[in-house]
């Protein structure tokens, strides 16, 4: 997954696409690279920087010459390693199309060995390069640009969305997408191209998601859409009100601190979100309109919400399964929500992850729901797994916090966290948005089918502003012990076990990802009844292990029991545990104890102390925390 820009305009480019770029660094920060029709002598000029922490900041350094059309691209990379030759852009031999690309071109080798054949040089070792030599050969082959461009399209197999500049058209961005997103932004006398939206947001509002499997031909006046078949196609822009504030740190050293400490209130502005929903009128339907929206008191619940998720009362009482399906941090929210449908509402729920889910088998089943739950919207397995499932016509709703992400627009309805824009590679804020969204839409399934009262519902939402309030002020508690004492302590260590039972098992297996993705230490995440079947063989004193307490009486002694078997083998032992847990903080080496919240919701209150942990043994280890390497933010490639 990558991030793209490009612009066509009465303006110079340049600072335009550079700035552009930097907003899109979270689909990829590998590489990075500019190109545009220079203004001095009509020709493609290009540069590239590759690897590093800052190649785009590196680019707009070294980039002097300008234009009046031209893109950037910044890079994760799928194929070929990261260097300079693999960054983007990618020319045909006579460096006359330049190409970038987000996807992958799945039929990219036996592509190449055709070009080779008939004489092309490649001078990188991606799938994109031979896109650019494809479309050289077909441009010649072809009486016009557009029968060119859709013979393209037949020889490619993969998910793409392509920018093309030609010299020989100057006056045309091309553009050519088919499953991976592209937005138009349309100005005047100039016109923009992203992979998001937020890339050209201070430029334009007005905007053109292009159709799956299209074409556009953009010059800096007019909009051309093809389908694949070649048949002109309508379109309307729509407005989005969507501002890219200018995200800083707030005086944080890293984003993902700043994310830490901003969940408090994103979980609150959530809940009131979603307290609310019923007292809004029927534009929250509208992925574009609700991003403005403001929380309003309401008293009484009614059926806007099912309105806004696609259902209906009684679909609702009647539902009998409920499928999960997400990837990485989202996932491991969505097997925490799995206890909450489960136990709350008594509905038998499924949680699959998105990349397993599309390769296995698929029974559709009368009265089911599909939740897809994801950050960004946009991530290529949960997005695809979205697509398969409306292809066999079954409901589906998106939680995402990006509401205008493809995932809203193609699902069947939608039901936006309140987070704010997250950066920070490690989320925070959307995971403990995404578990208070679930919490919430369980507890008023649950008041619609019966199972709990109006005042039980009313309860569980100021259990959820509780569990928020200990969430940040454990923070508070333990911010010095952690920072002076126990993050150098424990960055010393090179391996950790994390433990967890029941709803605290999901949440250690994030917790285990968190410190895994930012510290590179290897970590490793155990249902702790699992123990004794064998991972108890790891336990020694150089491999802590990180047991996530619960409260529920039953289980909590069943965690008991585990933790005394980590201590009989001279184990290292940390908890988080609730007051008045005596038997868990009494043997461990080291106890973060929390107060007590709604059994459910133990979790949400632990997350941001455990991130914080995290956050400052990798701070310890001098690593760059808000872009760990080999990630990204926003994962749209399979
Ligand atoms: C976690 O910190 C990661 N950023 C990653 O696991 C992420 O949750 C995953 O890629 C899914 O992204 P999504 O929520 O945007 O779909």
């Amino acid at each position: 997954m990558c991030g793209i820009i490009a612009y066509i305009g009465k303006r110079l480019c340049r600072n335009i696409v550079l700035e552009g770029l930097s907003r899109l660094e979270y689909r990829g920060y590998d590489s990075a690279g500019f190109v545009c029709i220079d203004n001095n002598h009509k020709h493609l000029s290009f540069h590239k920087e590759a690897g590093g922490i800052a190649p785009v900041q590196r680019l707009s350094e070294a980039v002097k010459f300008d234009g009046y059309a031209g893109m950037g691209h910044t890079r994760w990379a799928t194929h070929g390693i990261v260097d300079q030759r693999n960054a983007h852009p990618h020319f045909n031999c006579k460096k006359s199309i330049a190409v970038v690309h987000n996807g992958i071109v799945e039929s990219y080798e036996e592509l190449r060995q055709e070009l080779i054949h008939r004489g092309h040089v490649f001078s990188s070792t991606t799938d994109t390069e031979v896109v650019a030599h494809l479309l050289s050969d077909l441009i010649d082959h072809h009486s016009d640009l557009k029968s060119a461009l859709l013979d393209l399209t037949k020889h490619i197999r993969g998910a793409y969305a392509f920018i093309f500049l030609v010299e020989q058209y100057p006056e045309t961005l091309i553009v050519v997408r088919h499953r991976s997103p592209m937005v138009v932004g349309l100005g005047d006398g100039e016109n923009f191209v992203a992979s998001d939206f937020i890339a050209f947001s201070d430029k334009t509002n007005k905007v053109v998601f292009l159709p799956d499997d299209s074409i556009a031909l953009l010059s800096k006046d007019a909009l051309e859409l093809y389908s694949f078949e070649g048949k002109a196609l309508p379109y309307s822009p729509q407005q989005i009100d969507q501002t890219y504030s200018d995200i800083d740190k707030d005086g944080f050293e890293h984003f993902m601190l700043k994310e830490i400490y901003e969940q408090k209130r994103a979980i609150n502005r959530t809940i009131a979100f979603c307290k609310v929903i019923g007292s809004y009128n029927d534009e929250v339907g509208n992925p574009s309109s609700d991003i403005t929206l403001q929380p309003h008191p309401a008293t009484e619940y009614n059926d806007s919400v099912w309105r806004q998720i696609g259902l209906t009362k009684d679909k609702v009482k009647n539902l009998r399964y409920i499928n999960i399906i997400s990837a990485g941090t989202s996932w491991h929210a969505s097997r925490i929500a799995q206890f909450f449908f489960e136990h709350l509402c008594g509905i038998p729920t499924r949680v699959y992850l998105a990349s397993e889910f599309r390769y296995m088998p698929f029974f559709t089943e009368p009265n089911s729901i599909y939740i897809m739950v994801s950050q960004s919207g946009e991530t290529a397995d949960t997005l695809e797994a979205l697509r398969l499932i409306n292809s066999l016509e079954q409901h589906t709703i998106a939680i995402t916090n990006v509401a205008s992400s493809t995932m809203v627009r193609e699902a069947s309805g939608f039901l936006p966290m309140q987070a704010g824009p997250e950066i920070s590679v490690a989320s925070t804020k959307a995971f403990s948005t995404q578990v208070a969204t679930m919490y919430w839409l369980a507890n008023r399934m649950a008041l619609e089918r019966g199972t709990i009262t109006a005042e039980q519902m009313h309860t569980s939402e100021e259990d959820l502003f509780i569990a928020a309030e200990i969430l940040e002020a454990s923070i508070e508690i333990y911010k010095f012990k952690i920072m002076q004492e126990l993050a150098p302590r424990y960055a010393r260590y090179d391996r950790f076990i994390f433990l967890g039972r029941h709803v605290s098992y999901p949440f250690a297996m994030e917790a285990a990802l968190k410190l895994k993705e930012i510290s590179y230490i290897f970590a490793q995440c155990y249902p702790a009844g699992e123990l004794k079947h064998g991972p108890i063989a790891l336990i020694d004193e150089k491999t802590p292990a990180v047991l996530f307490s619960v409260l529920d009486e039953l289980i909590y002694r069943k965690l008991v029991s585990n933790a005394q078997s980590v201590k009989a083998r001279k184990g290292h032992l940390i908890v988080f545990a609730f007051e008045g847990q005596h038997e868990l903080i009494d043997i461990a080496d080291c106890a973060f104890i929390l107060p007590r919240v709604a059994p459910l919701l133990a979790p949400l209150a632990m997350a941001g102390l455990m991130q914080f942990f995290v956050y400052h043994i990798t701070r310890q280890l001098g690593l760059p925390i808000d872009k760990p390497r080999n990630l990204a933010k926003s994962v749209t490639v399979e």
